[in-house]
Protein backbone atom coordinates (compact mmCIF):
# COMPACT_ATOMS: atom_id res chain seq x y z
CA UNK A 1 0.00 0.00 0.00
CA UNK A 2 0.97 3.51 -0.13
CA UNK A 3 1.36 4.21 -3.33
CA UNK A 4 1.42 7.64 -3.92
CA UNK A 5 -1.49 8.30 -6.48
CA UNK A 6 -2.15 11.98 -6.41
CA UNK A 7 -3.20 12.87 -10.04
CA UNK A 8 -2.52 16.50 -10.20
CA UNK A 9 -0.48 17.20 -7.13
CA UNK A 10 3.09 16.93 -9.01
CA UNK A 11 2.61 19.20 -11.29
CA UNK A 12 1.00 21.89 -8.17
CA UNK A 13 3.62 22.83 -6.42
CA UNK A 14 1.28 24.86 -3.75
CA UNK A 15 -0.68 21.62 -2.99
CA UNK A 16 2.11 19.60 -2.66
CA UNK A 17 3.53 21.72 -0.13
CA UNK A 18 0.52 21.81 1.55
CA UNK A 19 0.37 17.92 1.68
CA UNK A 20 3.77 17.74 2.78
CA UNK A 21 3.15 19.97 5.82
CA UNK A 22 -0.52 18.08 6.55
CA UNK A 23 1.41 14.86 6.84
CA UNK A 24 4.47 15.77 9.05
CA UNK A 25 1.93 17.67 11.30
CA UNK A 26 -0.27 14.40 11.21
CA UNK A 27 2.71 12.64 12.37
CA UNK A 28 4.22 14.52 14.74
CA UNK A 29 0.68 14.12 16.17
CA UNK A 30 0.78 10.55 16.24
CA UNK A 31 4.57 9.96 17.15
CA UNK A 32 4.06 11.31 21.14
CA UNK A 33 1.36 8.89 22.34
CA UNK A 34 2.46 6.11 23.14
CA UNK A 35 -1.26 4.56 24.29
CA UNK A 36 -2.46 2.44 21.62
CA UNK A 37 -6.25 3.64 22.49
CA UNK A 38 -4.97 7.00 22.89
CA UNK A 39 -3.39 6.93 19.68
CA UNK A 40 -6.33 4.97 17.95
CA UNK A 41 -8.77 8.03 18.94
CA UNK A 42 -6.65 10.78 17.93
CA UNK A 43 -6.17 9.27 14.76
CA UNK A 44 -9.53 8.28 14.15
CA UNK A 45 -10.50 12.12 14.95
CA UNK A 46 -7.71 13.77 12.68
CA UNK A 47 -8.55 11.77 9.90
CA UNK A 48 -12.26 13.00 10.60
CA UNK A 49 -10.76 16.73 10.32
CA UNK A 50 -9.28 15.62 7.27
CA UNK A 51 -11.36 14.12 5.11
CA UNK A 52 -14.86 14.64 5.97
CA UNK A 53 -15.97 11.30 6.98
CA UNK A 54 -19.29 10.47 9.00
CA UNK A 55 -17.60 7.38 10.65
CA UNK A 56 -13.90 5.90 10.94
CA UNK A 57 -13.44 2.55 12.60
CA UNK A 58 -9.69 0.99 13.34
CA UNK A 59 -9.93 -3.09 13.56
CA UNK A 60 -6.32 -4.38 14.73
CA UNK A 61 -5.45 -8.19 15.02
CA UNK A 62 -5.43 -9.79 18.63
CA UNK A 63 -2.92 -11.73 19.85
CA UNK A 64 -5.32 -14.04 21.93
CA UNK A 65 -8.11 -14.59 20.12
CA UNK A 66 -6.51 -14.58 16.75
CA UNK A 67 -9.09 -11.70 14.89
CA UNK A 68 -9.43 -8.37 13.62
CA UNK A 69 -11.10 -6.98 16.86
CA UNK A 70 -12.32 -3.05 16.82
CA UNK A 71 -9.91 -0.71 19.26
CA UNK A 72 -10.28 2.58 20.76
CA UNK A 73 -12.93 4.68 22.35
CA UNK A 74 -15.00 5.09 19.27
CA UNK A 75 -16.40 1.35 19.08
CA UNK A 76 -18.95 0.25 16.32
CA UNK A 77 -22.32 -0.66 17.68
CA UNK A 78 -22.84 -4.44 18.78
CA UNK A 79 -24.20 -6.88 15.97
CA UNK A 80 -26.53 -9.19 17.16
CA UNK A 81 -25.18 -8.42 20.35
CA UNK A 82 -21.73 -9.47 19.69
CA UNK A 83 -19.09 -6.77 19.10
CA UNK A 84 -17.75 -7.20 14.86
CA UNK A 85 -14.77 -8.96 14.23
CA UNK A 86 -13.13 -10.23 11.01
CA UNK A 87 -10.59 -13.70 10.43
CA UNK A 88 -7.19 -13.14 8.81
CA UNK A 89 -8.38 -16.54 6.71
CA UNK A 90 -12.26 -14.64 5.92
CA UNK A 91 -11.89 -13.54 2.02
CA UNK A 92 -12.02 -9.71 3.40
CA UNK A 93 -8.39 -9.89 5.02
CA UNK A 94 -7.18 -11.94 1.84
CA UNK A 95 -8.21 -9.64 -0.56
CA UNK A 96 -6.74 -6.84 1.72
CA UNK A 97 -3.45 -8.89 2.06
CA UNK A 98 -3.11 -9.82 -1.57
CA UNK A 99 -3.82 -6.72 -2.93
CA UNK A 100 -2.22 -4.24 -0.45
CA UNK A 101 -4.30 -1.57 -1.97
CA UNK A 102 -7.54 0.43 -0.72
CA UNK A 103 -10.85 -1.27 -1.31
CA UNK A 104 -13.38 0.89 -2.33
CA UNK A 105 -16.78 -1.28 -1.96
CA UNK A 106 -18.94 0.99 -4.23
CA UNK A 107 -16.63 0.38 -6.90
CA UNK A 108 -15.71 -3.03 -6.61
CA UNK A 109 -18.66 -5.14 -6.98
CA UNK A 110 -16.38 -7.91 -8.28
CA UNK A 111 -14.85 -7.92 -4.60
CA UNK A 112 -18.34 -8.02 -3.36
CA UNK A 113 -19.38 -10.44 -5.13
CA UNK A 114 -16.33 -12.62 -3.67
CA UNK A 115 -16.81 -11.75 -0.27
CA UNK A 116 -18.42 -14.22 2.51
CA UNK A 117 -22.17 -13.58 3.30
CA UNK A 118 -20.99 -12.94 6.63
CA UNK A 119 -18.38 -10.31 5.74
CA UNK A 120 -21.13 -8.47 4.24
CA UNK A 121 -23.33 -8.28 6.83
CA UNK A 122 -20.48 -7.00 8.57
CA UNK A 123 -19.52 -4.27 6.39
CA UNK A 124 -23.15 -3.17 5.69
CA UNK A 125 -23.45 -3.02 9.57
CA UNK A 126 -20.22 -0.59 9.34
CA UNK A 127 -21.68 0.98 6.74
CA UNK A 128 -18.08 0.73 5.42
CA UNK A 129 -17.25 2.51 1.84
CA UNK A 130 -13.90 2.63 1.70
CA UNK A 131 -11.65 0.00 3.54
CA UNK A 132 -7.53 0.61 4.30
CA UNK A 133 -5.55 -2.37 5.25
CA UNK A 134 -2.84 -1.30 7.65
CA UNK A 135 0.41 -3.19 7.61
CA UNK A 136 4.09 -2.69 8.28
CA UNK A 137 6.50 -4.67 6.30
CA UNK A 138 4.23 -6.97 4.23
CA UNK A 139 2.01 -7.91 7.86
CA UNK A 140 -1.20 -7.07 7.92
CA UNK A 141 -1.74 -5.66 11.01
CA UNK A 142 -5.43 -4.21 10.80
CA UNK A 143 -7.71 -2.35 8.51
CA UNK A 144 -9.59 0.80 8.82
CA UNK A 145 -13.05 1.13 8.09
CA UNK A 146 -14.48 4.54 6.36
CA UNK A 147 -18.42 5.18 5.88
CA UNK A 148 -19.73 7.81 3.76
CA UNK A 149 -18.59 11.72 3.16
CA UNK A 150 -20.54 13.94 5.58
CA UNK A 151 -21.09 15.58 2.04
CA UNK A 152 -22.63 12.69 0.83
CA UNK A 153 -20.19 13.31 -1.91
CA UNK A 154 -17.62 9.66 -3.05
CA UNK A 155 -14.56 9.76 -2.67
CA UNK A 156 -12.21 11.46 -4.98
CA UNK A 157 -9.00 9.52 -6.38
CA UNK A 158 -7.09 12.70 -4.38
CA UNK A 159 -8.64 11.40 -1.31
CA UNK A 160 -7.37 7.75 -1.88
CA UNK A 161 -3.89 9.10 -2.29
CA UNK A 162 -3.87 11.71 0.87
CA UNK A 163 -5.79 8.90 3.10
CA UNK A 164 -3.25 6.32 1.54
CA UNK A 165 0.06 8.17 3.25
CA UNK A 166 -1.61 8.85 6.42
CA UNK A 167 -2.14 5.60 6.70
CA UNK A 168 0.96 4.03 6.15
CA UNK A 169 1.97 6.19 9.21
CA UNK A 170 -0.84 5.62 11.18
CA UNK A 171 0.01 1.93 10.72
CA UNK A 172 3.23 2.60 11.63
CA UNK A 173 2.29 4.62 15.07
CA UNK A 174 -0.08 1.79 15.81
CA UNK A 175 2.80 -0.51 15.68
CA UNK A 176 5.19 1.11 18.16
CA UNK A 177 2.26 1.66 20.31
CA UNK A 178 1.45 -2.27 20.04
CA UNK A 179 5.29 -2.80 20.59
CA UNK A 180 5.53 -0.48 24.17
CA UNK A 181 2.06 -2.46 25.52
CA UNK A 182 3.92 -5.14 25.30
CA UNK A 183 7.03 -4.09 26.73
CA UNK A 184 4.80 -2.37 29.64
CA UNK A 185 2.94 -6.00 29.60
CA UNK A 186 6.50 -8.04 30.36
CA UNK A 187 7.65 -5.29 33.21
CA UNK A 188 4.43 -5.69 35.24
CA UNK A 189 4.41 -9.17 35.23
CA UNK A 190 8.23 -8.99 36.11
CA UNK A 191 7.17 -7.05 39.53
CA UNK A 192 4.38 -9.09 39.83
CA UNK A 193 6.85 -12.70 39.69
CA UNK A 194 9.37 -10.55 41.99
CA UNK A 195 6.89 -9.80 44.48
CA UNK A 196 5.13 -12.92 45.32
CA UNK A 197 8.49 -14.40 45.16
CA UNK A 198 9.37 -12.91 48.20
CA UNK A 199 6.17 -12.60 49.67
CA UNK A 200 6.40 -16.56 49.11
CA UNK A 201 9.22 -16.62 51.54
CA UNK A 202 8.36 -14.63 54.29
CA UNK A 203 4.51 -16.22 54.49
CA UNK A 204 6.14 -19.90 54.39
CA UNK A 205 8.48 -19.04 57.39
CA UNK A 206 5.02 -16.83 59.14
CA UNK A 207 2.64 -19.99 58.27
CA UNK A 208 4.89 -22.53 59.81
CA UNK A 209 4.42 -20.98 63.26
CA UNK A 210 1.92 -19.88 63.33
CA UNK A 211 0.16 -23.29 62.65
CA UNK A 212 1.51 -25.34 65.90
CA UNK A 213 -0.26 -23.38 68.19
CA UNK A 214 -3.65 -22.88 66.35
CA UNK A 215 -3.82 -26.64 66.43
CA UNK A 216 -3.36 -26.69 70.33
CA UNK A 217 -6.02 -23.82 70.79
CA UNK A 218 -8.66 -25.42 68.14
CA UNK A 219 -8.12 -29.15 70.06
CA UNK A 220 -8.09 -27.13 74.06
CA UNK A 221 -11.58 -25.81 72.57
CA UNK A 222 -12.94 -28.73 70.79
CA UNK A 223 -12.70 -30.44 75.07
CA UNK A 224 -13.79 -27.32 76.10
CA UNK A 225 -17.07 -27.32 74.18
CA UNK A 226 -17.87 -31.14 75.33
CA UNK A 227 -18.17 -29.82 78.96
CA UNK A 228 -20.41 -26.98 78.38
CA UNK A 229 -24.38 -27.49 78.93
CA UNK A 230 -24.92 -23.72 78.72
CA UNK A 231 -26.18 -23.24 74.88
CA UNK A 232 -24.91 -19.23 74.60
CA UNK A 233 -21.51 -20.42 75.63
CA UNK A 234 -21.13 -23.64 73.71
CA UNK A 235 -22.22 -21.49 70.83
CA UNK A 236 -19.63 -18.89 71.15
CA UNK A 237 -16.91 -22.03 71.25
CA UNK A 238 -18.27 -23.19 68.02
CA UNK A 239 -18.00 -19.65 66.58
CA UNK A 240 -14.00 -19.46 68.15
CA UNK A 241 -13.99 -22.54 66.16
CA UNK A 242 -15.10 -21.40 62.94
CA UNK A 243 -12.87 -18.51 63.28
CA UNK A 244 -9.93 -20.83 63.56
CA UNK A 245 -10.66 -23.12 60.88
CA UNK A 246 -10.33 -19.63 58.77
CA UNK A 247 -7.21 -18.98 59.96
CA UNK A 248 -5.97 -22.66 59.24
CA UNK A 249 -7.43 -21.65 55.86
CA UNK A 250 -5.37 -18.80 55.18
CA UNK A 251 -2.51 -20.56 56.50
CA UNK A 252 -2.66 -23.58 54.26
CA UNK A 253 -3.22 -21.09 50.94
CA UNK A 254 -0.35 -19.34 52.28
CA UNK A 255 1.74 -22.37 52.06
CA UNK A 256 0.65 -24.06 49.05
CA UNK A 257 1.24 -20.50 47.81
CA UNK A 258 4.75 -20.10 49.01
CA UNK A 259 6.07 -24.12 48.71
CA UNK A 260 4.49 -25.02 45.85
CA UNK A 261 6.41 -28.36 46.13
CA UNK A 262 7.97 -29.54 42.70
CA UNK A 263 5.40 -30.40 39.97
CA UNK A 264 4.35 -33.91 39.82
CA UNK A 265 4.34 -34.00 36.24
CA UNK A 266 2.21 -36.28 34.09
CA UNK A 267 0.61 -36.33 30.64
CA UNK A 268 -2.90 -36.53 30.74
CA UNK A 269 -6.00 -35.63 29.16
CA UNK A 270 -7.24 -32.19 29.88
CA UNK A 271 -10.75 -32.20 28.76
CA UNK A 272 -11.10 -35.35 31.25
CA UNK A 273 -9.72 -32.72 33.91
CA UNK A 274 -11.99 -29.94 33.03
CA UNK A 275 -15.39 -32.24 33.18
CA UNK A 276 -13.74 -33.69 36.60
CA UNK A 277 -13.84 -29.96 38.06
CA UNK A 278 -16.96 -29.18 36.42
CA UNK A 279 -18.36 -32.28 38.37
CA UNK A 280 -17.12 -30.80 41.43
CA UNK A 281 -18.73 -27.14 41.20
CA UNK A 282 -21.78 -28.75 40.10
CA UNK A 283 -23.96 -28.57 43.16
CA UNK A 284 -22.98 -25.04 43.93
CA UNK A 285 -23.95 -23.88 40.08
CA UNK A 286 -27.33 -25.90 40.58
CA UNK A 287 -27.88 -23.97 43.65
CA UNK A 288 -26.89 -20.77 42.29
CA UNK A 289 -29.06 -20.88 39.09
CA UNK A 290 -26.16 -20.61 36.96
CA UNK A 291 -26.53 -21.65 33.50
CA UNK A 292 -23.31 -23.33 32.79
CA UNK A 293 -21.96 -24.11 29.27
CA UNK A 294 -18.95 -25.91 28.15
CA UNK A 295 -17.68 -26.11 24.38
CA UNK A 296 -14.45 -28.19 24.52
CA UNK A 297 -12.97 -28.18 20.41
CA UNK A 298 -9.30 -29.16 21.05
CA UNK A 299 -8.64 -31.43 18.93
CA UNK A 300 -5.09 -32.63 20.97
CA UNK A 301 -6.40 -32.08 24.73
CA UNK A 302 -3.03 -33.64 26.10
CA UNK A 303 -1.32 -31.73 28.37
CA UNK A 304 1.85 -32.62 30.29
CA UNK A 305 1.84 -30.86 34.23
CA UNK A 306 0.95 -31.32 37.17
CA UNK A 307 -2.66 -32.36 37.56
CA UNK A 308 -3.66 -31.64 40.58
CA UNK A 309 -2.32 -28.47 41.22
CA UNK A 310 -4.02 -27.35 37.77
CA UNK A 311 -7.19 -28.71 39.25
CA UNK A 312 -6.91 -26.33 41.97
CA UNK A 313 -6.63 -23.70 39.26
CA UNK A 314 -9.77 -24.33 37.69
CA UNK A 315 -11.44 -24.82 40.41
CA UNK A 316 -10.13 -21.50 42.37
CA UNK A 317 -11.52 -19.37 38.76
CA UNK A 318 -14.41 -20.89 38.56
CA UNK A 319 -15.19 -20.74 42.03
CA UNK A 320 -14.30 -16.93 42.00
CA UNK A 321 -17.24 -16.40 38.86
CA UNK A 322 -19.61 -18.34 41.01
CA UNK A 323 -18.65 -15.57 43.93
CA UNK A 324 -19.01 -13.04 41.59
CA UNK A 325 -21.88 -14.17 39.91
CA UNK A 326 -23.70 -14.40 43.28
CA UNK A 327 -22.48 -10.99 44.10
CA UNK A 328 -23.93 -8.87 41.19
CA UNK A 329 -27.91 -8.55 41.95
CA UNK A 330 -28.17 -6.87 38.32
CA UNK A 331 -27.49 -10.54 36.92
CA UNK A 332 -30.36 -12.27 35.65
CA UNK A 333 -28.56 -13.90 32.77
CA UNK A 334 -26.34 -15.86 35.39
CA UNK A 335 -24.07 -17.19 32.60
CA UNK A 336 -20.97 -19.08 33.00
CA UNK A 337 -18.70 -20.88 29.93
CA UNK A 338 -15.75 -22.81 30.47
CA UNK A 339 -14.44 -23.74 26.66
CA UNK A 340 -11.03 -24.90 25.86
CA UNK A 341 -9.19 -25.03 22.67
CA UNK A 342 -5.54 -25.62 20.82
CA UNK A 343 -4.08 -22.17 19.46
CA UNK A 344 -1.08 -21.50 17.82
CA UNK A 345 0.77 -18.24 18.38
CA UNK A 346 3.82 -16.93 17.90
CA UNK A 347 6.19 -17.74 14.78
CA UNK A 348 7.38 -20.46 14.65
CA UNK A 349 4.06 -21.20 15.60
CA UNK A 350 3.78 -22.51 19.49
CA UNK A 351 1.01 -25.12 20.20
CA UNK A 352 -0.92 -23.68 23.44
CA UNK A 353 -4.06 -25.19 25.07
CA UNK A 354 -6.44 -22.01 25.96
CA UNK A 355 -8.62 -22.38 28.90
CA UNK A 356 -11.34 -19.92 28.78
CA UNK A 357 -13.66 -19.29 32.09
CA UNK A 358 -16.02 -16.51 31.33
CA UNK A 359 -18.98 -15.15 33.45
CA UNK A 360 -21.37 -12.25 33.45
CA UNK A 361 -20.58 -11.55 37.17
CA UNK A 362 -20.08 -7.93 39.01
CA UNK A 363 -16.72 -7.90 36.98
CA UNK A 364 -13.50 -5.79 37.67
CA UNK A 365 -12.91 -2.63 38.24
CA UNK A 366 -10.09 -0.47 35.82
CA UNK A 367 -8.48 0.33 39.11
CA UNK A 368 -8.70 -3.40 40.81
CA UNK A 369 -7.65 -5.70 37.62
CA UNK A 370 -4.16 -5.03 38.06
CA UNK A 371 -4.69 -6.05 41.91
CA UNK A 372 -6.24 -9.22 41.38
CA UNK A 373 -2.99 -11.40 42.00
CA UNK A 374 -1.59 -9.42 45.01
CA UNK A 375 -1.51 -12.01 47.74
CA UNK A 376 -4.43 -10.86 50.04
CA UNK A 377 -6.50 -8.57 47.68
CA UNK A 378 -9.44 -9.34 48.08
CA UNK A 379 -13.34 -7.55 48.17
CA UNK A 380 -14.82 -10.86 49.21
CA UNK A 381 -15.24 -10.09 53.94
CA UNK A 382 -15.03 -13.91 53.37
CA UNK A 383 -12.27 -13.74 51.00
CA UNK A 384 -8.37 -14.55 51.32
CA UNK A 385 -7.34 -13.26 48.44
CA UNK A 386 -4.58 -15.60 47.55
CA UNK A 387 -6.62 -17.93 45.22
CA UNK A 388 -5.16 -16.06 42.12
CA UNK A 389 -2.15 -15.80 43.26
CA UNK A 390 -1.50 -19.52 43.28
CA UNK A 391 -3.20 -20.33 40.21
CA UNK A 392 -0.69 -17.21 39.13
CA UNK A 393 2.52 -19.47 40.62
CA UNK A 394 0.98 -22.24 39.27
CA UNK A 395 0.22 -21.47 36.03
CA UNK A 396 3.73 -19.56 35.56
CA UNK A 397 5.83 -23.14 36.66
CA UNK A 398 3.76 -24.00 33.50
CA UNK A 399 5.31 -21.45 32.03
CA UNK A 400 1.76 -20.28 30.97
CA UNK A 401 0.11 -17.10 31.62
CA UNK A 402 -3.14 -15.96 32.57
CA UNK A 403 -4.99 -13.09 30.88
CA UNK A 404 -8.06 -11.23 32.38
CA UNK A 405 -10.65 -9.74 30.59
CA UNK A 406 -12.70 -7.99 32.28
CA UNK A 407 -15.53 -4.31 33.07
CA UNK A 408 -16.94 -3.61 36.16
CA UNK A 409 -20.62 -4.78 35.96
CA UNK A 410 -20.34 -6.63 32.60
CA UNK A 411 -18.84 -9.79 33.49
CA UNK A 412 -15.11 -11.37 33.49
CA UNK A 413 -12.91 -13.54 31.24
CA UNK A 414 -10.10 -15.37 32.60
CA UNK A 415 -7.96 -17.43 29.79
CA UNK A 416 -5.76 -19.52 31.22
CA UNK A 417 -2.69 -20.11 27.96
CA UNK A 418 -1.24 -23.01 28.82
CA UNK A 419 2.20 -24.21 26.12
CA UNK A 420 1.99 -27.57 24.90
CA UNK A 421 5.36 -28.63 24.05
CA UNK A 422 7.29 -27.78 26.81
CA UNK A 423 9.06 -31.50 27.84
CA UNK A 424 8.66 -31.07 32.06
CA UNK A 425 10.22 -33.12 34.13
CA UNK A 426 8.63 -33.70 38.34
N1 LIG B 1 -14.53 -13.78 37.97
C1 LIG B 1 -14.37 -12.68 38.73
N2 LIG B 1 -15.24 -11.67 38.67
C2 LIG B 1 -15.10 -10.57 39.44
N3 LIG B 1 -14.08 -10.37 40.29
C3 LIG B 1 -13.15 -11.34 40.39
C4 LIG B 1 -13.24 -12.54 39.62
N4 LIG B 1 -12.16 -13.30 39.92
C5 LIG B 1 -11.45 -12.61 40.84
N5 LIG B 1 -12.04 -11.43 41.13
C6 LIG B 1 -11.55 -10.40 42.06
O1 LIG B 1 -10.23 -10.72 42.45
C7 LIG B 1 -10.14 -10.79 43.87
C8 LIG B 1 -9.05 -11.79 44.25
O2 LIG B 1 -9.44 -13.11 43.93
P1 LIG B 1 -8.77 -14.31 44.70
O3 LIG B 1 -7.29 -14.14 44.65
O4 LIG B 1 -9.32 -15.59 44.18
O5 LIG B 1 -9.19 -14.07 46.20
P2 LIG B 1 -10.63 -14.23 46.91
O6 LIG B 1 -11.50 -15.06 46.01
O7 LIG B 1 -10.31 -14.92 48.18
O8 LIG B 1 -11.13 -12.85 47.10
C9 LIG B 1 -11.55 -11.13 44.31
O9 LIG B 1 -11.79 -10.73 45.64
C10 LIG B 1 -12.38 -10.34 43.32
O10 LIG B 1 -12.46 -9.00 43.69
MG1 LIG C 1 -10.86 -16.79 45.03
Amino acid sequence: MGLFKFSDSSRNPLKNLELRSLLSEFNRSLTLIADKKLLIDNIISRIKQIVPVEQVYIFLFNESTGRYVPEGNFLPPLLDGRSIYFTPGGRLFNWLSVNESELYVIDRPDVLDYLEPIEHARLDHLRAELIYPLSVMNELNGAVFLSKRTDNGSYSKDDFGLLSLLFDQAAFAIEHSILHEQQRERVTKMYRADRLAVLGELAAGAAHEIRNPLTAIRSTIQYLSRDTSDPVRSEMLTEVISEVDRINKILQGLLSFARPGDLNVTTFNFEELLSQVITLINPTVKKNNVNLESVVDAQNPFFSGDKDQLRQVLLNILMNSLDAMANNPEDREKRLMVSMKNVFTGSPAIPYLDIAVTDSGCGISNENIEKIFNPFFTTKSEGTGLGLAICYGIVRRHDGDIEVISHKDNGTSMIIHLPQNVTRTS
